[in-house]
């Protein structure tokens, strides 16, 4: 039998190619080894976003942006975090395992208080529960699916931990295989993107390029990577340079040596370099924007697709429920699943 891939993928905001390259493209290639089940954590991103519009479109927009790249449903299940509500009652049950101690380490959660600290507020505000109980959740998404890997970014990696506690937590209190014990899958940092001003690709930096930009614009924010003063006559390092650390991630092999041995040679101004970006960009990208429009303007069938993702998961989630309300004893009266 295959093992079991999960991902959750937060619809904070609009995918960019950071999430293509770093997030996506491993985790499609991954689906094609493992049972994987990747879901929109939709209840993880009502933590911040708050505009209802705002979030239902980033969770039609996400969808059809993992539909376009290549997300078969037929081999992956994919869902909506919201649409398996055993995922609510797990989180129930193991918040009576995670040690409030536990969440106070989360960085996330100490980033927000410390952050607070600095300036002079309560530790506290803008602190909601959600975000404070953001692990268990995490946990409950990954423990409820069996799941054996999870393939996420480093920043990441510590939820996976606390998810590996929760989980011995409990089967500690009743038998060693009440629940499986999964394993980060930690994306190498040479799947880090670089943004526009040389800092990783994030939303948070305002560095990012759209997925699915209009050429115009793809060709006007790569025409706007910060390079250095360097003349053209003079010889560059491929490895220090963003625009050659972008061109990698989306040209061949050959073409890769070959910008590699132009940079060295000098004579290649930088201007030169961002149009070879552009050219290999664009032909990546281009079907694929193509694809996206084409998903998102039905959007019926997009939800329709991630509803046939959910009733398939969901059999499995409430076996899962079934075999943990069995192990802690809440199955007398009312007939309890
Ligand atoms: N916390 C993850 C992020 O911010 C998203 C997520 C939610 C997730 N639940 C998950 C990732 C379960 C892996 C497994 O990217």
């Amino acid at each position: 039998m295959k093992k079991i891939a999960l991902t959750g993928i937060k619809p904070t905001g609009t995918l960019h190619i950071g999430n293509y390259v770093g997030a996506i493209k491993p985790a499609l290639e991954l689906s094609k080894d493992y049972d994987a089940r990747y879901f929109i954590a939709d209840y993880h991103a009502l933590n911040t976003v708050r505009d209802p519009r705002e979030l239902a479109a980033n969770i039609r927009h996400v969808a059809a942006g993992w539909l376009a790249a290549g997300l078969d449903p037929e081999r992956v299940i994919f869902y909506r975090q919201s649409a398996v509500p055993e995922t609510f009652e797990l989180s129930t049950m193991l918040m009576a395992f995670t040690a409030k101690g536990l969440m106070n380490r989360a960085h996330a959660y100490k980033a927000a208080a410390q952050e607070n600290r600095n300036r002079g507020n309560d530790p506290d505000a803008g602190i909601n529960m959600g975000l404070f109980t953001y692990p268990v959740l995490m946990a409950a998404d990954i423990l409820l699916f069996d799941s054996d890997v999870v393939p996420v970014g480093s920043d990441q990696a510590q939820h996976i931990e606390m998810a590996q506690d929760i989980a011995r937590s409990v089967n500690f209190t009743y038998t060693a295989k009440t629940l499986k014990v999964p394993n980060a899958l930690v994306r190498s940092e040479a799947a880090v993107v670089p943004g526009l001003d040389g800092r990783k690709m994030s939303k948070s930096y305002g560095n990012t390029i759209p997925l699915f930009a209009p050429e115009k614009e793809l060709r006007a924010l790569v025409m706007r990577i910060v390079t250095n003063s360097q003349p053209v006559s003079e010889p560059k390092e491929p490895e220090t340079s963003q625009i050659y650390q972008l061109y990698r991630l989306f040209a061949a092999p050959e073409e890769r040596d070959d910008l590699a041995r132009r940079y060295l040679a000098g004579g290649m101004g930088w201007g030169d370099a961002k149009e070879e970006l552009f050219h290999v960009m664009r032909r990546e990208l281009s079907p694929l924007r193509e694809r996206f429009e084409a998903v998102i303007s039905d959007p019926n069938h997009v939800d329709d697709l991630l509803a046939r993702g959910a009733a398939k998961a969901r059999v499995i989630a409430k076996e899962t429920l079934r075999r943990l309300r069995h192990a802690v004893g809440i199955t007398a009266g009312g007939g309890g699943t």
